[in-house]
């Protein structure tokens, strides 16, 4: 029997009062009922990664890292700031390196008007820097009609993310065990 594909789903925004913790959230929920995969919620709220990037690793850092080593697959829950990702995030982000490597990444993003689309694309290059690969389709909510109760009305965007997420995790799965990556 197949192992369970280990998807580390990622809440990005750290802001007081912030809406990242439910959306996250509710992305768990809509995932959950999906056979083959087990969830690790990373929530960077639970980890005080330092502004100032330190000359080694705090006790922070290293255990983000690890829960990144430690996944094959990724969610990343990412509001919209100033048509791009919060700092918060790429403060993150920044604290692995080979660990995200020739692995897949996802997107659940939220806003207004764009629903957080350029957050997305503004992290897809971060993200071909850390050699993984991104997945075409993400799930896009615009806060204006979101709501964390219904599972619904986004269920076919969520089944879309998750059916590209599993084939390339699985695939990327095989490809790390079948070979070194490259780079
Ligand atoms: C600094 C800042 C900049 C923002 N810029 C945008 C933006 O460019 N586009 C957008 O749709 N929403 C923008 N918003 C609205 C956020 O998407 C919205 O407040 C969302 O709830 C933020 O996520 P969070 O509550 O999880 O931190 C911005 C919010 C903040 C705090």
């Amino acid at each position: 029997m197949q192992e369970d594909l280990r998807v580390a789903v990622v809440v990005g925004s750290t802001r007081e009062g912030r809406v990242g913790g439910d959306v996250g959230g509710w992305f768990v929920r809509c995932a959950a009922a999906r056979a083959g995969v087990v969830v690790d919620v990373v929530d960077l709220a639970e980890f005080a990664i330092p502004v100032c990037y330190p000359a080694a690793p705090t006790e922070a850092m290293a255990r983000f890292a690890r829960r990144i080593a430690a996944a094959e697959a990724y969610v990343v829950v990412t509001p919209e700031y100033n048509r791009s990702f919060p700092a918060s995030l790429k403060q993150a982000i920044d604290c692995a390196y080979d660990e995200w490597r020739a692995k897949p990444v996802g997107f659940v993003s939220y806003g207004y008007r764009a629903a957080g689309r350029y957050a997305v694309e503004q992290l897809r290059g971060v993200f071909t820097e850390l050699h993984t690969a991104t997945v075409r389709d993400a799930v896009c909510l615009d806060l204006l009609e979101f709501d964390s109760t219904n599972t619904d009305r986004y269920a076919h965007a969520v089944s879309t993310l998750l059916d590209e997420l599993v084939w390339w995790g699985l695939a990327l799965r095989d490809g790390r065990r079948a070979r070194p990556y490259c780079a």
